[in-house]
């Protein structure tokens, strides 16, 4: 199978989870990040919006704030094909649908950050090998994005176990992840 149809057989078996399922199998996936002491260690935390049955990051986002952290969510620069990372003081009222009807901050909310700033990134995707490899929707603006980051910054990955495969195509340009959370498990991949 090809890197392109296997992006389209996991996100069809996604998009076929009910909302209920989605809702379920994201409590624990939020449940086991916010436990990790890599995330009570965090001070700026960059969290994704979640779209069409992506891992609900909802639970996470209201953490990151009750806790007194920074929370950072990304705005969809099409034209420079990058990722700005932008510091949000209201959730959800400080967001707008963007590129791909994906939530981010509004013209007016818009207070970028340094990459560097950023302690922990929970980084979306379509499918990861256990190795972190990650296989995304085939914009590249995760690895052109993660590669901005500090030395010490972790990524965790949330994921449904369906995501999870024995092979994703990894390139040289794609970054893997230190971390991936599943509603089943927590993996360390020795990243
Ligand atoms: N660090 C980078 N520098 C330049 N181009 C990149 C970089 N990372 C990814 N790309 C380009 O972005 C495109 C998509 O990358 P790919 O890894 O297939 O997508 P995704 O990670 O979204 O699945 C590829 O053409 C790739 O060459
Ligand atoms: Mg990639």
């Amino acid at each position: 199978m090809s890197k392109e149809a296997l992006r389209k057989k996991v996100l069809q078996e996604r998009m076929a989870l009910s909302p209920e399922e989605v809702a379920r199998k994201s409590d624990p996936i939020m449940e086991k990040i916010i436990k990790m002491k890599e995330f009570s260690q965090a001070s700026t935390v960059m969290v994704y919006l979640d779209f069409r049955n992506e891992v609900q990051t909802g639970a996470l986002v209201q953490q990151v704030l009750a806790d007194g952290k920074r929370l950072v969510v990304p705005r969809t620069e099409v034209t420079q094909h990058q990722l700005l990372p932008c510091v949000l003081k209201n959730y959800p009222g400080d967001l707008q649908p963007g590129a791909w009807g994906i939530l981010e901050p509004k013209a007016d909310c818009v207070r970028p950050v340094k990459p560097a700033e950023i302690n922990l990134i929970i980084v979306p995707g379509v499918a990861f090998d256990l190795c972190g490899n990650r296989l995304g929707y085939g914009g590249g603006y995760y690895d052109r994005f993660l590669l901005q980051t500090g030395p010490d910054a972790l990524f965790i990955a949330p994921a449904f176990e369906l995501q999870i495969l024995p092979q994703v195509f990894p390139g040289e340009h794609d970054v893997p992840v230190h971390y991936l959370v599943t509603e089943k498990r927590l993996v360390n991949t020795g990243r």
